[in-house]
This record gives structure tokens, sequence and C-alpha cells, in this order.
């Protein structure tokens, strides 16, 4: 069989790592698909350019048409990032029958689904396991390995900048700002951290997931996102007083046909397994109906992780392309949405309120969630060094979204209640 062609579109820190493990992990190429794996042309913005990989500087183009309309190229593997401009590219790499592997999490949350379809109409694979948690092969992990389940809940740490963020806070104590400043000189946060911290990102990794994981075509406004730049150091010593761990979580979760989607700090039980997941790893955990709790746990980026699920990857194009099976393995999905509304969105709450420390405080508070049905599973009562304040911090039972909101803004309301500090959703229990 002839060698496979193959197009790289950027030759950054993860097109870098491409090129080592295709060069280094050419026998077991050769071993796994039958024929050589040759790189023919990378689309790189600058010519001279000192690089983490030694190329032959003949390969290299400015000009995307080069790879795009080349009739040799066989597969494109995109790792340049951004969004409009690479799905044009994509699609005419498509419409020219190019397989496509591609890492691009931002373009597979907006456009996934139009370039899922174009791919099919072609006969042409698209892959994107790279898109989500680096190199954890969790989207091959719900689409083949829980294939025959019926997956109810994912909680991803699928953001490793906010992990090492709050692993740092809630082992040194320290701020917030102070320690996002320390990440981005040690260069784990970006300078502009927004998408990160404000969970954007992992927001499009649990479009992605939920999509994928429902087999409903879910959208990234569906995703109800809250960021960690208002996480404190209080909050997450409460937290950790009380039995839990701070995360930034994604939560998708599915009943009786209907789902919801969001992205928020969480405070997860100490014993369930995400507690554990430090620094800048990622972790999905998912719950199947038959084969109960599952979790997926690796490095969520980097040039050789990241690589890794690419090349995995294109293993699966060649071996379509050998079976003559390409483009047939994305299946449409099977359900139409349903998202649930907030008073059919479950879960507990912790709530950090300062009050005046006069008598009937806590009256006032337990009768604004007893109007509501919702009871309390823990209380902490603590007197805060401001004369005449005292902290409360509670954790409810099981409320709706929507009673939870609306016990909010009467509590809000009562004269003895000086601020509400702060309030996360509250995890831990497996099978909800
Ligand atoms: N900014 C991402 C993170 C990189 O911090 O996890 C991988 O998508």
């Amino acid at each position: 069989m002839k060698a496979i062609s193959i197009g790289l579109l950027g030759l950054g820190t993860v097109g870098s790592g491409v090129i080592k493990i295709i060069e280094n992990h050419q026998d077991k190429l050769m071993h796994q698909v039958g024929c050589p794996v040759t790189i023919k042309k990378i689309l790189v913005k600058q010519l001279d350019k000192e690089r983490a990989v030694r190329v032959d500087p003949s390969l290299l183009t400015t000009n995307p048409n080069d790879i795009i309309e080349d009739p040799e190229i066989d597969v494109i593997i995109e790792v340049m990032g951004g969004i409009e401009e690479t799905r044009e590219h994509l699609l005419n790499a498509l419409n020219n029958k190019k397989h496509i592997v591609t890492a691009n999490k931002d373009l597979m949350a907006l456009y996934g689904s139009q370039l899922l379809t174009a791919a099919s109409e072609n006969g042409c694979d698209l892959f994107y396991e790279a898109s989500v948690a680096g190199g954890i092969p969790i989207l091959r992990g719900l689409v083949d390995g829980l294939a025959s389940d019926r997956i109810t809940k994912m909680m991803g740490i699928v953001n490793g900048t906010t992990n090492f963020i709050l692993t740092k806070m809630s082992k040194e104590g320290l701020p917030y700002e102070e320690v996002l400043a320390e990440a981005q000189a040690l260069g784990f946060a970006e300078s502009d951290p927004t998408a990160d911290v404000e969970g954007l990102d992992a927001a499009r990794k649990m479009t992605i997931l939920a999509t994928l994981g429902f087999s409903m075509k879910i959208d990234l406004d569906d995703v109800k996102v809250t960021g960690i730049s208002s996480v404190t150091e209080e909050d997450i010593e409460y937290g950790r007083q009380l039995g839990y761990a701070m995360k930034l979580i994604g939560i998708a979760q599915r009943e009786d046909e209907k789902v919801e989607v969001s992205v928020q700090p969480t405070l997860i039980a100490a014993s369930h397994p995400l507690a554990s997941v430090q620094n800048e790893y990622n972790a999905v955990y998912v719950y199947g109906e038959a084969v109960g709790e599952t979790m997926f746990y690796g490095p969520g980026a980097g040039s050789m992780p990241t690589a890794t699920a690419i090349v995995s990857d294109l293993v699966g194009v060649m071996k379509n392309m050998r079976l003559g099976v390409n483009g047939r393995s994305s299946v449409t999905p099977q359900y139409q949405k349903k998202l649930k509304e907030p008073s059919e969105m479950y879960s507990k709450y912790f709530l950090r309120i300062q009050v005046k420390d006069e008598v009937g405080v806590f009256a006032d508070i337990t009768s604004v969630f007893s109007k509501h049905n919702v009871s309390f599973e823990k209380i902490l009562q603590l007197p805060i060094e401001e004369k005449g304040l005292a902290e409360i911090v509670l954790v409810t039972h099981r409320a709706s979204l929507q009673d939870y909101n609306d016990i909010l803004v009467e509590i809000r309301d009562i004269e003895t209640v000086k601020e509400l500090k702060s309030s996360y959703r509250v995890e831990g229990s497996a099978k909800i």
C-alpha cells in the first residue's frame, strides 16, 4: 500500500508533538495500518522561525491551498486553532475529499454539526478526540467503549488552568488573584486567561461531550456558565470544613429524556473520585445506567498528550481507508434536544450569608427555606471579626433551581441579613 500523505495546518506546540510522534512511532504506525505515514506539507504563519522540532524547510508553506488543494494529500491534521477562517479551510478540504483530524474544541463546539455533515456527505472522516481533555481518550470512550449503555450523567474537570488555580488556592490558602498571577508567570495560564477562568473553554468541551454522550445536538448557548474569578479562599476553607473540595465542574445530566448542561465552581464531596484530581490534570466522570460509575483521568493539554490523541485519530482514519469505510462512523444525534426548566434542575447548594448577630436571625432564614420545602444537610454558624456580625454557612438537601433562586431573593430581603457572600452547587452523590 502506498504511503499515506498528511498535510499539517499549524506547527505550534501541538503540531510539533504530532511530528515527533509520527517520526518516533513510524514502526508502530506501519504495523497497525500497513503503510508508511509521511508529512507532505505544513502550513505556518512564518517560514523562518525557531521551532520545537526540526523540519525540512521545503515542507513549509504559508499558503493553505498548497495543502487543501494538493490531490496527493489524504489527511489534514488541523492544529492551527481559530474559528471562521479555519472552518473555511476545513470545509474546502472536505469538499476536496480529504479526511480531517482536528484538536479544535472552539470550532467543534460551534460548528461541529456542520463540519460532520460535510464530512459524511463527502465520504470523509472527521475525528476530534484531542478537542476534549487532551490526551484522555474520552470521546472514543463514549462513542465506542460505552456504545451499548445509556449515559445519564457526565461531570468533567476539563480545564487544566482552573484546576491548577483552585488546587493551589486550596492547598496554600492563597487568594485567587495571587495564584492566577503566579500561574501566568509559570506559563500555566494564558496572558489573557478569560476563556479559561470564566468557564468558556470548559463550556465548549461540555458541549462536545453532551452532544456525544446524550446523542442530542447541544449548543454552546445551552450551557449555563459561571467561572472561578469570584471564588474566595474563605469559601474553599468553609467547604473543606464541611467535607468538600472546590472544583470547576462541567455537569451534563439527563433525566426523563430532558437534559441540563452547566459549568460552575462546585463543592464536590471529598469522597468523590473527582475531588482527588489535582493541579492541571483533567478527568471526566461518566455514569451509565448499566456500567455504573466510570472515570477517565489524565493530562488535558500539552504537546505530547494532545498529539497522542491526534495521531490515534489518524490511525483510525487510516484503518478506515484500508477497509474503505471512511465517512461512516459519525452517527447523527438520535434524540431531539429537550432542555430542563429551572423547576426540573435539582441539586444541593452551599450558601454563605453574613447576618447581624441578633436573636431570631436564624429562625428568619430557616422560615424562608421551610416555605419552599427545602431542608438543610449541614450548618455552620461562626462569629466574625466585624463587631455585631456573624456568618452562617449551610448546605441544603436537594432543591430545584427555581426554588433555590426564589429563596435567595427572599433571603436578601430579610432586614437582618447583611450580605449573601457566596453560593455554589454541591455534588457528590453519584447516581442522580
Ligand atoms: N486552556 C486549556 C486548559 C487547554 O487550561 O485546560 C486545553 O484545552
